[in-house]
């Protein structure tokens, strides 16, 4: 009995000792991403809380910020979350703000 206690005791610290720093890692580069609006990649400019929080709603940012596009074809990317991916429609200046700041900042002559 002794020895079965203290056998599991040994198993209990030996398996947190193996698991507590697997642990550590997972969640530090977990949230190490898109955490805030901040540390998100988002360049800061008006709009970037909105995008942050309504794009990421659905997938990663790095969708978002992969693309390069003019502020007419955010527009047609808007249209599409709408119509094809499931996103709420937004009201118009929302909608706006969005725009602009796409097409400012994540425009194929934005740096990167
Ligand atoms: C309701 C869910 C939803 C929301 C909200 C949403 N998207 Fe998407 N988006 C999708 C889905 C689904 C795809 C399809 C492919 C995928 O899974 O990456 C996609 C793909 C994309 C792509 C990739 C297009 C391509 O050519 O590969 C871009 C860019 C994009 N979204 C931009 C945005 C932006 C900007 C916002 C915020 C204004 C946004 N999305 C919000 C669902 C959403």
């Amino acid at each position: 009995m002794v020895r079965a206690v203290v056998l599991s005791l040994v198993l209990v610290v030996a398996g947190w000792g193996l698991i507590a720093p697997a642990r550590h890692f997972v969640f530090t580069a977990a949230s190490a991403q898109d955490d805030t609006p901040e540390n998100s990649g988002l360049p800061a400019g008006p709009g970037r809380e909105e995008v942050f929080y309504l794009c990421q709603a659905c997938h990663s940012l790095r969708t978002v910020l992969q693309q390069r596009l003019p502020r007419w074809e955010w527009g047609y990317t808007l249209d599409w979350m709408v119509e094809e991916q499931g996103m709420a429609e937004l009201d118009p200046e929302e909608r706006e703000l969005i725009l602009n700041y796409l097409g400012t900042y994540l425009s194929a002559t934005s740096p990167r």
